[in-house]
């Protein structure tokens, strides 16, 4: 038995009967704002549990990362440091930009090795999030701690009356449950026995006596979380994963799925000196929903597995100067995709993996998408730019899955034939698949516009949410292609190009015979063989910052835009 049998005993024994000192302060992460962000990710520890700390991963701190500010229509520029002991990625969930940039399983960072990704934000202002997606190892990679939210402002929510002072009625909250080995250190499982939130164990916080907007992601592995209220109050969902929603929708349950944000609004004015619970109602749920399975052991077992649990206890305080005292009756207008524009209607099966011959991790277990487990090197899709694309996705998993798409927000357009709710008929990049009824299948479809971005190297990712079965292989990718591009993939068609100053020692420059070339990508490599320094698309004219280099010999790896060929040459940094 693992030792958080005690400490979940412990938690509901204590748990329920609210005294303060019972509780942790929750952990509010730190924030980056501006147009460049320095990430480093790292393995570290952190004092989780009462005795031996624990062995987790950090961007820029010991657990988890910095919450990131992006304005709409900025160009924000990223150096992630992978300073981990393993390859890992950074992906951006939910934003369009080059697959390039888009830290799927494709851009892979070695250890020790800076990538820059860059592109301009035209997502939504919504809660977004960023983290690890390396095959098969992003179940352990966002176990460990590794990821962070990423916060969109833009002049349609900023011209708004809604809360967002960070941290004190504008509330981040990443949700995950999670388990500990008798060494405190945490087992990769799908299912923890503990709730955990922003990293912290059976949290407290302190709200003002006002509107507060809780920017909710479900970070989980796999657990989807039925939350509501104790004292079953409403609250107004005011986003769906990629935007506002047109108005307000009052609810008092919303079951929010692994991958998937909203925002919300509480109203707790008056309620000063009075506290209350954020819960998971996860006792309602069925056995085919991440979280209602009612098991005690086995690889699946859990002490949350349908049960109601406690997320956050929250404390009401005093007012603060400017409160937000109401909620507004309209928030946007969301131009929605017309079904009338589809270029095409792709059909897309979710199923067991029976009838797999070479499963991979689990075998039978392992679900799959399209009848086949994930392989890098195959796009199942070319999706030509310009595209507006129905996906119906049919599934005969008696399992439920959230299905993700990267690159494109979408618009659901029905669930077996039902259009989405009120909550959900904005723009998602996460829609829960359910489990087939009886012998009935599931069928979803919702609708995407593929606008800009062709690349015919690097592919998007669709997968499951719930990271166990994307790492067991339930994962496809496509490209966006140009079908007039004339550009031909070739190896002698190398550029010509001379590196200035060298030896240089703060930016490298290139000088092409051709002034027309362009960079798809740039890598600097050491003398060991190892890359350093990851460049996708890099602006040339600006040159490139080797200040952080340390002095020797490198080679400049240099792929062409057009014909993709690949060209070395040496420089020295001194
Ligand atoms: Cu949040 Cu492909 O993932
Ligand atoms: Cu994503
Ligand atoms: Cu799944």
């Amino acid at each position: 038995m693992k030792k958080n049998a005690l400490l979940f005993i412990l938690f509901l024994a204590l748990g329920f009967n609210a005294k303060s000192q019972n509780y942790n302060n929750l952990w509010i992460p730190d924030t980056l704002s501006g147009t460049t962000f320095n990430l480093a990710m790292r393995d570290t520890f952190s004092q989780i549990i009462p005795g031996n700390q624990t062995i987790t991963a950090g961007i820029n701190g010991k657990f988890w990362g910095p919450t990131l500010f992006f304005n709409q229509g900025d160009t924000v520029h990223m150096n992630v440091q992978n300073l981990l002991n393993d390859a890992t990625t950074l992906h951006w969930h939910g934003f369009h930009l080059p697959a390039v940039m888009d830290g799927g399983p494709h851009q892979m960072i070695p250890p020790g090795t800076v990538w820059q990704p860059y592109w301009k934000v035209t997502n939504n202002a919504a809660t977004y999030w960023y983290h690890p997606h390396l095959h098969e190892m992003t179940m352990d990679q966002i176990t460990k701690g590794l990821g962070g939210l990423i916060i969109v402002r833009d002049p349609i929510e900023s011209a708004l009356a809604l809360p967002r002072s960070y941290g004190i009625d504008d509330i981040p909250l990443v949700l995950t449950d999670c388990d500990f080995t008798s060494g405190n250190q945490f087992a990769i499982v799908p299912y923890g026995d503990s709730s955990v939130v922003n990293g912290t164990l059976s949290p407290q916080h302190t709200v003002p006596s006002q509107i507060v907007r809780f920017r909710i992601l479900n970070a989980a592995i796999e657990r989807s979380f039925n939350l509501g209220f104790r004292d079953n109050r409403n609250f107004s969902v005011i986003t769906s994963d990629g935007g506002l929603l047109n108005a307000p929708v009052t609810v008092n349950r919303y079951l929010l799925h692994a991958g998937e944000r909203i925002e919300i609004l509480i109203d707790f004015s008056g309620q000063s000196g009075t506290s209350v619970d954020l819960m998971a109602f996860n006792a309602s749920l069925g056995n085919f929903i991440a979280g209602g399975e009612n098991f005690l052991n086995g690889p699946f077992g859990n002490y949350l597995g349908h049960k109601d649990f406690r997320m956050l206890h929250v404390n009401i305080g005093p007012q603060t100067s400017n409160p937000i005292t109401s909620i507004p009756a309209t928030l946007t207008n969301n131009v929605l995709l017309n079904q009338a524009n589809a270029n095409v209607t792709r059909l897309l099966t979710l199923s067991d993996s029976a009838g797999v011959t070479n499963p991979v991790i689990l075998g039978p277990n392992a679900f799959i998408i399209n009848h086949q487990l994930f392989d890098i090197n195959q796009n199942e899709y070319e999706v030509p730019i310009g595209n507006t694309e129905i996906w119906q996705i049919t599934s005969s998993s008696i399992f439920g899955h959230p299905f993700h798409i990267h690159d494109v927000e979408f618009n659901i357009i029905s669930v077996n034939g039902v259009a989405p709710v009120a909550a959900q008929a904005g723009w998602k990049d996460v829609v829960f698949i359910p489990g087939r009824t009886g012998t009935t299948n599931t069928v979803v479809k919702f609708i995407a516009k593929f606008e800009d971005y062709a690349d015919i190297l690097h592919p998007f990712m669709y997968h499951c949410h719930i990271s166990l079965h994307e790492d067991e292989g339930m994962m496809g990718q496509f490209v966006v292609v140009d079908p007039f591009a004339t550009a031909v993939k070739t190896n002698n068609q190398t550029a010509s190009f001379n590196l200035y100053p060298n030896p240089a020692n703060s930016k490298l420059y290139l000088s092409f015979d051709d002034p027309n070339t362009q960079a798809y990508y740039v890598k600097i490599i050491n003398v060991l063989g190892k890359t350093v320094l990851m460049l996708p698309k890099p602006q040339l004219q600006q040159g490139i910052d080797i200040s952080n280099l340390t002095p020797g010999v490198y080679a400049l790896e240099f792929t062409d835009q057009k014909t993709k060929a690949v060209t070395t040459k040496k420089f020295i940094k001194e």
